[in-house]
């Protein structure tokens, strides 16, 4: 039985383990733990048992969609309050996920990148713009800033002020943004919560979360509003296909209480994550510059960054990987067993949701190697992993609910990257280590960059 799992040491009786909860950095430590423990193990809270699953074998396991499926607990139980039936949190069942996702899939396919293209091209001239008449850079600041300003661009066709000419920020965006910060980073909290404190924190709060709800609502309000009013015609984007479009199988169009829930959702899936990628990218570019002028040289060379070049960067393809790979902007998911499984001999009973931590299985030495540890996009470069590879990759999740927005962030992210490296050499203002914190997502603690324009000449 999974009470029989390994668990922490020190167990408390009543309150449980306790005394390995890490509120600050939960999935790191459960990666530790796992290292220590094994590649199942249990954590008990006052008789809430979390079964944590950290190896590769096991977390494959766990992607069957005929025995395992999707659950809603964790920080996106935490998040419908938040974006409603929006696609992220929307249970599958509600007939809304289901005509979304039809209606949004053309949106994200690959061929739809070719549209979104220019709009992600002017974020990237406006960012090297800024950094070359301003050098010290705030890593964090500008990734947030240009993350959204590619869904505001891309997506709904709005300039968000936050890069580039515009004079600050546009009206009400300063605003939706802390409000977006503080509601992530309670959704991150409280999943972490040890229980009974987290009920107290939430009447504490909900005053100020309520508040900051109805802020990020207005705002995405404003926005659609605007554009109803102005009529979509022409607007190739997210926003225009959300409201002109019919499912193609039931034929009605998403109710425009929903189209808010998807707006809220894309600012907020679509930004924390990419941005948190593009970070960890451009720390390890200044941490480790021969790998940066290796890609210049090699790669980068004088190519433009059209949209069909931008899809063949094979190389900051598999550098962006092993970004996702050592540290997924999501570091895990939760799996519910359909029928009774059996995982590492341990009985899982139908019903019953495990955590898959990607964050130990995609760095487990047993398939991916003693350097399982350590930064080499190389292995990316030679196979393709394919379904059957053992090697655990699963950052964008799984199955029918895995992410609809992967090719928006892969494109988007190459060419913010290509970029950045084809102009600017970048070092660390001083020597830090990169350290990940964690709020509903794994994203670094904010660091600063110095960038000189690139003298590597091939
Ligand atoms: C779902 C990761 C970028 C929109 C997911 C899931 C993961 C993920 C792991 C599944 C979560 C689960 O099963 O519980 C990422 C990463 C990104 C990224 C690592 C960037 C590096 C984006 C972007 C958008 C987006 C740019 C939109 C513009 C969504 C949506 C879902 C989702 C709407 C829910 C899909 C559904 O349930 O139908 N993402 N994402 N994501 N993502 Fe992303």
């Amino acid at each position: 039985p999974l009470s029989a799992l390994p668990h922490p040491p020190g167990r408390l009786p009543v309150l449980g383990d306790v005394r390995s909860v890490d509120r600050r950095r939960p999935t790191q430590h459960e990666t530790e733990l796992t290292r220590e423990l094994g590649p199942i193990f249990q954590r008990e809270l006052l008789g809430n048992r979390l079964v944590v699953v950290g190896g590769a074998d096991l977390a494959r396991q766990t992607l069957d969609e005929e025995s395992w499926g999707r659950v809603l607990v964790g920080p996106l139980a935490q998040l419908r309050a938040v974006a409603g039936a929006g696609l992220f949190t929307a249970r599958t069942r509600d007939p809304l996920w289901g005509q979304a996702r039809r209606i949004l899939t053309p949106g994200f396919a690959q061929a739809a990148m070719r549209v979104y293209h220019d709009a992600m091209a002017s974020v990237a001239d406006d960012l090297t713009q800024k950094w070359t008449e301003s050098p010290v850079i705030d890593v964090h600041r500008d990734m947030t800033a240009a993350t959204l300003e590619v869904i505001g661009r891309a997506g709904f066709s709005r300039r968000m002020g936050l890069l580039g000419s515009d004079d600050g920020a546009a009206d009400g965006t300063g605003e939706f943004l802390d409000a977006l910060g503080r509601i992530l980073l309670w959704a991150g909290e409280s999943t972490n919560d040890v229980p009974m404190l987290g009920p107290i924190r939430e009447v504490l709060g909900s005053r100020r979360r309520n508040a900051d709800i109805a802020t990020g609502r207005r705002f995405v309000s404003s926005i659609i509003e605007t554009r109803v009013r102005e009529g979509a015609r022409g607007r190739n984007d997210l926003l225009g296909l959300m409201l002109e479009t019919a499912d193609p199988e039931t034929g009605e169009r998403l109710p425009l209480r929903n189209v808010t829930d998807q707006v809220l959702t894309f600012l907020a899936a679509g930004h924390e994550t990419t941005a948190a990628l593009m970070e960890v990218a451009l720390y390890y570019l200044a941490a480790e510059p021969e790998v940066a002028d290796r890609i210049a040289t090699t790669e980068l060379d004088g190519t433009a960054l059209t949209y069909e070049n931008v899809v063949r960067l094979r190389q900051i393809r598999a550098y962006l990987n092993e970004c996702l790979r050592l540290w997924p902007p999501a570091p895990g998911f939760f799996r519910l067993a359909r029928t009774d499984q059996v995982l590492d001999g341990y009985h899982v009973p139908a019903g019953r949701a495990v955590f898959v931590l990607a964050l130990a299985a995609q760095r487990d030495p047993a398939v991916w190697g003693p350097d399982a540890d350590l930064f080499r996009a190389d292995r990316f470069l030679g196979e393709r992993l394919t379904a059957s590879s053992r090697k655990f990759f699963a950052p964008w999740g799984t199955g029918p609910r895995s992410c609809i927005g992967r090719q928006f962030a892969i494109h988007e992210s190459s060419l913010l990257l290509a970029s950045v490296l084809s102009r600017f050499d970048l070092r660390l203002e001083k020597p830090t280590d990169l350290v990940m914190r964690e709020r509903a997502t794994l994203r670094p603690e904010p660091f600063t960059l110095v960038a000189s324009p690139r003298t590597t000449v091939p």
